[in-house]
């Protein structure tokens, strides 16, 4: 029987590019919607931008642009990720769109229909300066605990204790510097603490197979009070200025970013079908009769932070819309991706760029395959690491994969013009072809792709051995062992075959090359073709490369250069005044007149920060790790400083610093831009500095 499954991943935040961690996760769903697709299932895979929200309406303020053109301008970059990685997504879209103001305010009426929305008035910090209400990681204060400064309340750096923003001694906001003040304000609630609510979310959360056990068995507990996170009822509104959904009837107020954010999910899906892009996936009914029918499994992918909100707030919100709404079939967790054991930071992402994965001219399905290898069904995190990555691609899919297609084919071309022949009992093979196949489609299925990939290499490497044994090279220099030679690489380039129908949810282009260059299909692979013997080959083709150590060197640019680069020095002595440079030794960037352009300048993001702490590198001489605020948010830099201060003397120093550096990976850590310094022919640097009244956080314009 046809599935009919809608896909989704969580919908990124808009206000930056994609990072490895959202990359990861897409190629987790684009693996498992692929394995559907080639089941003959019908699937409709769907991405969206999550454009809403405090800080990206700060963002846009901070850049002198509106919301909606950070938002384009983020938009704009995202196919050459999707492209570059090949996912396969069948609709894109926004979640600061006109069907998500429809449905969210749809959902939003049915709730109060059913009594699940009051109003009460909070108290909370605003900012008089802005005017506006301040989100919590807007504000910062002295521990109440420890006494350390410029904390944040939802954890203090020095001594752990959570705070809550009132508690902070002399609380300032970020945005202005500005002490905050109290103020009342009428929010909205939605009563998850309904009985109605509750008794729904045990037994959703409880049924047999809806979701990963670790994952039901969090949210339990904190339907039941138990653990780090209380169940209370959600406050869903927010106060103008805000960029986001307005509620009806209610004016100055908005959605909070998350209510809105899943209902981008819908809201994207019925683009899709407006648009008539269901219809070309072969669906013909409309998108409410879709949505609301029993056999539409509505299936999440989503990462280990965000299970809150999908597996409590998301269902029962569904739920008690009513139909067409119906709650999620799934919500299947993942853990986060580490680079070397090493965190990223969830907002930008450090530690491996996919943008310079693709830069560098390194191959998406090299790190496809490395994920596919080391996922599987829990919410475990997964390391990549450099020399582990090298090892597994070369070895695997080069040494044990690729390898049997270039051996076995060129026998078959040279000796009997690409026809093949099977000679002897052939059940064996089929039996093991059939028996590969089954695990592989279970293993996929419940996404233990590690799996299939041992099982894959596995299967491969009794290929390579039954071939190694048959000696076809001997074989090939006696005329009476001609049809023995035959039955030998045809039974190997079936199994390549096989392969390759296995590994193609992982490695789509090349089995798609495999199927229409090598076999001569004029499709890609389906399932079906991994139980079909070929009969024909066309010669072989070159298929992979081997990854070589200086791709994973670019990748990382762990060069000393990057640690010099990380201070940007301004020489006293100009070094390309306009008229001193000769033709041609213009650094890229500048024209031939030496000069650039107001908007190559503006490009460059210069921000007022504060260094709150320094401290000397084991191992380097010339550096300091630095860690820097910059008013909504902390960075590390590593800067070339060490000779001219004093660790000590640096803390508190208000600084300029280039925010919108790529992150460097170096053999220190990360370095997450560069602090200005000048310098001239003498020793000496000399850090910058604004002058009072600049806070962290200001642009340097
Ligand atoms: N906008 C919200 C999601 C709204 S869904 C209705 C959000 N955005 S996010 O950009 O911060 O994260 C998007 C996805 O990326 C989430 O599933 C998150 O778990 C995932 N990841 C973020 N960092 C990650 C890693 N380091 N590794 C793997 N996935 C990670 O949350
Ligand atoms: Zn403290």
């Amino acid at each position: 029987m046809t599935r009919r499954i809608f896909v989704t991943t969580a919908l990124p935040y808009a206000n930056g590019p994609f990072h490895i961690g959202h990359i990861m996760e897409y190629i987790q769903a684009d693996i498992w919607v692929r394995f559907q697709r080639m089941q003959g299932h019908q699937l409709h895979f769907i991405g969206a931008d999550d454009a809403h929200g405090a800080p990206i309406m700060l963002k846009a303020e901070a850049e002198g642009v509106t919301p909606q053109e950070l938002v384009a301008r983020i938009a704009a970059g995202r196919p050459r990720y999707l492209e570059g990685f090949h996912l396969s997504f069948d609709h894109w879209y926004s979640t600061d769109s006109p069907e998500n103001t429809q449905l969210s305010q749809d959902i939003y009426r049915r709730l109060k229909s059913a009594g699940l929305i009051y109003r009460k008035s909070v108290e909370q910090f605003y900012d008089p300066v802005k005017g506006m209400f301040l989100p919590d990681r807007y504000i910062k204060g002295e521990c109440p605990n420890c006494h350390a400064k410029d904390q944040y309340a939802d954890a203090c750096e020095v001594c752990s204790i959570v705070n809550t923003p009132t508690e902070l001694i002399e609380p300032y906001s970020t945005l202005t510097g500005a002490k905050p003040v109290l103020k009342s304000s009428e929010h909205f609630f939605f009563k998850l603490s309904d009985r109605k609510c509750v008794d729904f979310l045990e037994g959703w959360l409880g049924a047999a197979g809806r979701l990963q056990p670790q994952v039901a068995n969090k949210a339990s507990e904190w339907l039941a009070g138990k653990g780090d996170q209380t169940l209370g009822d959600w406050d869903i509104s927010r106060d103008a200025p805000y960029f986001g959904i307005p509620i009806p009837d209610a004016p100055g107020k908005y959605f909070y970013v998350w209510l809105d954010a899943p209902i981008g999910y819908l809201a994207a899906l019925k683009s899709y079908f407006d648009l008539g892009k269901a219809r070309a996936h072969g669906e013909q009914r409309s998108f409410e009769e879709f949505l609301s029918a029993p056999d539409t499994e509505q299936i999440h992918f989503i990462g280990k932070d965000i299970i809150y909100f999908h597996t409590l707030f998301w269902p029962a919100m569904l739920k008690f819309a009513g139909t067409p709404y119906k709650v999620p079939s799934h919500v299947w967790v993942h853990g986060f991706i580490t680079v070397s054991g090493e965190k990223m930071s969830k907002s930008r992402g450090t530690g491996i760029s996919p943008l310079r994965y693709l830069e560098v001219g390194m191959n998406a399905e090299w790190l496809r395959y490395y994920i596919a290898a080391k996922l599987n069904a829990s919410v475990e995190d997964l390391d990549f690491n450099p020399e582990d990555f090298i090892a597994r691609v070369n070895s695997d899919l080069i040494g044990k994969y690729v390898n049997i297609a270039s051996r076995a084919a060129n026998f078959i071309t040279r000796h009997f013009q690409g026809a093949l022949r099977y000679t002897g009992d052939l059940a064996a093979l089929r039996s093991a072809a059939r028996a590969a196949a089954d695990a592989a489609r279970e293993g996929y299925e419940t996404r233990e792709y590690g799996r299939v990939m041992r099982e894959c290499m596995s299967f491969a490497d009794s290929i390579n051995q039954y071939f190694d044994g048959e000696r076809p090279w001997v074989l090939a220099k006696d005329p009476s062992q001609a049809a023995h030679l035959q039955d030998v690489c045809s039974r190997a380039l079936y199994g390549f075959k096989v392969l390759s129908v296995l590994l193609a949810p992982v490695l789509p282009h090349l089995a798609e090359r495999v199927a229409r260059e090598l076999f001569g299909l004029e499709r890609a692979f389906v399932w079906a073709d991994a139980t079909v013997l070929p009969e024909r080959i066309n010669p072989y083709q070159h298929l992979m490369t081997r990854v070589e150590g200086r791709q994973l060197d670019a990748l990382f640019d762990d060069s000393p250069t990057g640690a010099a680069a990380a201070t940007a020095t301004i020489r006293s002595a100009p070094v390309n005044a306009p008229g001193t440079s000769a033709p041609g030794t213009a650094p890229p960037g500048t024209t031939a007149a030496g000069t650039i352009s107001i908007d190559e300048f503006r490009r460059i993001d210069l921000r007022v920060a504060r260094i709150i702490e320094a401290e000397a590198v084991a191992g380097a001489d010339k550096l300091l790790r630095l860690t820097l605020d910059l008013g909504n948010e902390q960075r590390t830099v590593f800067a070339g400083i060490k000779s001219a201060y004093d660790p000590a003397a640096l803390k508190g120093r208000l600084t300029v610093m280039v925010a919108n550096l790529a992150p460097r990976k170096m053999k220190f850590g990360v370095s997450e831009g560069m602090v200005l310094a000048a310098s001239g022919e003498d020793p000496g640097v000399y850090l910058l500095a604004p002058d009072s009244g600049a806070t962290p956080g200001m642009k340097v314009t």
